[in-house]
């Protein structure tokens, strides 16, 4: 089994990216073979800022093996230094139809937010598509908001393999069900696009700060509470055993609790869950010398899955 699956280098990472997408993807890493890879060329889709994407990227990178990445296991690159993606990418946009993107919800959110629509969000996709399937990969562990591209990158495979021949894998979407969505500050689906996330190494007082600002109803603390249509609940339920989630749940019901009480017992176990983290990022990067290594060592291994691919599909179409 092989498993893919990126992150872009768009902005801090938060429990949103953390329990949607990483959590599922390190426990894999023990599962079978592990394509890891930080999606800067795809972050360029919204980050205009030369120094800002360099420092995003090298971030998500010492995000990812902190939180326990094992680059002897896992295939950890950076996208761009595979341009063999690109070339994929266009043999993919040559049977990919217009309608096909058009329906893509996650375009259609970000143009009604009124993100101004670059070519290269439209496109998005197909280039998410080539990172799939340039490794035939079996599965692609995601986020719930990710399924519908895995979806789109299946349609693409399967025209492209009936047009020129068994050339990819159809490879399926792996989303966990308990996590699918993490809820934000606000309640939304936790995304830096709607500014409600919690990051994972922000200070201790920040993570605090954003802790105490999920949004509740305004029950006052005597009054009894549903435990399932609470936002601080649905994250604390995160980080939680059963025991402690049925004990919480109910204290919710009896009354007695206060949001303030369950947001304190919410951020002593989150700044918890992520210290021992918090520690190695602190250690590496005392080195990031040998965090560039790491990635320039993946790139080289999936550079060489990714040209078998490439070369496979050139000479299908008749470039070669
Ligand atoms: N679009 C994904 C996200 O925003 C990131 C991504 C890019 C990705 N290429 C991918 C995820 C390939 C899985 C497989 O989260």
């Amino acid at each position: 089994m092989r498993a893919l699956s990126g992150i872009q280098s768009s902005g801090k990472l938060h429990a949103g990216n953390y329990f949607g997408m990483m959590k599922p993807a390190l426990e894999l890493q023990e599962k079978g073979e592990t394509f890891y890879f930080i999606a800067d060329y795809h972050a360029l889709t919204s980050v205009a800022n030369a120094e800002a994407l360099r420092a995003l990227t090298r971030d998500v990178a010492l995000d990812f093996l902190a939180c326990g990445l094992d680059p002897e296991r896992t295939v950890f690159y950076r996208q761009s230094d595979i341009p063999e993606i690109h070339e994929l990418a266009w043999l993919l946009s040559a049977v990919t139809p217009m309608g096909l993107l058009e329906r893509c919800h996650s375009y259609k959110d970000k143009v009604a937010k009124g993100v101004p629509a670059n070519h290269g969000l439209f496109a998005y996709p197909v280039l998410m598509a080539a990172d799939i399937l340039a490794v035939q990969a079996d599965k692609v562990p995601v986020g719930q908001d990710q399924k519908q591209h895995v979806e789109v990158t299946r349609d693409i495979a399967i025209k492209f393999n009936q047009k020129f021949g068994e050339t990819f894998k159809i490879p399926e979407p792996m989303i966990r069900a308990s996590v699918a969505v993490v809820p934000g500050l606000d309640g939304q689906k936790m995304s830096k696009s709607y500014n409600n996330t919690i990051e994972l190494f922000a200070s201790q007082a920040d993570t605090r700060k954003a802790i105490m600002r999920i949004v509740t109803d305004s029950k006052t603390v005597t009054e009894p509470k549903d435990p399932d249509t609470c936002n601080v609940f649905a994250l604390y339920k995160l980080f939680a055993n059963d025991v402690e989630r049925e004990a919480m749940a109910a204290r919710y019901r009896a009354g007695g609790l206060g949001y303030g009480e369950v947001k304190k017992a919410l951020a002593e176990k989150f700044l918890n869950a992520f210290e021992p983290f918090r520690r190695r990022r602190e250690e590496l990067q005392k080195d990031l010398g040998q965090v560039e290594q790491i990635l320039q060592r993946g790139a080289r291994r999936a550079r060489e899955e990714i040209r078998k691919t490439l070369n496979a599909a050139r000479r299908a179409v008749g470039l070669e």
